[in-house]
């Protein structure tokens, strides 16, 4: 699983004039958990879709694999990278085996009928995510980090080497953000290349093993290894709020607190 994901000086707006982010150069290969944080609406969900090739950036490239990521079709993207965004919601009742197969519609034959070995990669993306025991139940009546775990087997399904995920955890208790985290670092153990965003840095500070820091304004704020971008003066600055970073004493990895924000009476 080679190749790589890489922007060069991308910048992005929704309207004239408007800049969600600029300068954003960055790399994902294969072994990386490259986590991408910053403050609500500074470009996190955007960054992640222009990444995906769902947006196109306005200045600069984004390549996958050497060429623009433009230039491939959706069905030939999809077999190399899967995007799983902030919120799923199935149209139709499925259960989670049928939403696993939802993955595999980028290998489906002409008629989009799924072949054997279609329903043999299903039932392996459930077990690899610990979701095997989950199968036949209905999709809408799994806790948040079931789901997530089903989610996850279904983007695995689609076989790509490159996986971008929106906040995976946010509504999840620390006990399944950890597994979901664990989940990710093992995934890009085995050599996949992860993209996640996420609004803890603590968690992002422990499992990834590079980070994009946006600040929302117009730019990137800070790339490098966690230890590089969790650094007082950065997150200060791109949260504009009083940050401290101490030592974790249980994991040794850097330990994000926010200074508590005093109103006038
Ligand atoms: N479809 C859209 N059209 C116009 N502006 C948008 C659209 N989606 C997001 N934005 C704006 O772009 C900025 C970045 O949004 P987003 O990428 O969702 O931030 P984040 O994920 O970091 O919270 C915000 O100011 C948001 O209001
Ligand atoms: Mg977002």
């Amino acid at each position: 699983m080679n190749g790589a994901l890489e922007a060069v000086d991308a910048a992005f707006g929704y309207e004239p004039g408007q800049t969600v982010f600029s300068g954003v150069s960055t790399s994902l290969r294969g072994g990386d958990l490259m986590g991408i944080v910053g403050p609500n609406g500074s470009g996190k969900s955007t960054l992640l879709r222009v990444l995906s090739g769902l947006l196109k950036p306005r200045e600069g490239r984004v390549t996958l694999d050497g060429r623009p990521i433009g230039a491939y079709s959706p069905l030939a993207r999809s077999r190399r990278l899967a995007f799983l965004p902030q919120s799923v919601d199935p149209a139709f009742a499925l259960n989670a085996f049928e939403v696993v197969c939802l993955g595999r519609y980028p290998h489906a034959g002409a008629m989009g009928g799924l072949r054997r070995r279609d329903l043999e990669v299903a039932e392996r993306c459930l077990r690899e995510t610990g979701a095997a025991g989950l199968r036949d139940r209905d999709f809408m009546t799994l806790s948040g980090g079931e789901r997530q775990r089903v989610l996850i087997a279904s983007i695995l399904a689609q076989e790509p080497a490159f996986l971008l995920l929106d906040e995976p955890t946010s509504s999840l208790d620390i006990h399944h953000q950890i597994e979901v985290f664990t989940l990710l670092q093992r995934l890009a153990g085995e050599g996949y290349s992860v993209a996640v965003v996420t609004h803890d840095l603590n968690l992002a500070a422990r499992f990834c093993t590079g980070l994009l820091l946006l600040s929302g304004e117009e730019g990137l704020a800070a790339a490098g290894t966690p230890a590089d971008v969790l650094t007082e003066p950065l997150l200060s600055q791109a949260y504009a709020a009083s940050i401290r970073v101490s030592v974790n004493p249980i994991t040794g990895t850097p330990l994000v607190t926010a200074e508590a924000v005093e109103h006038a009476p």
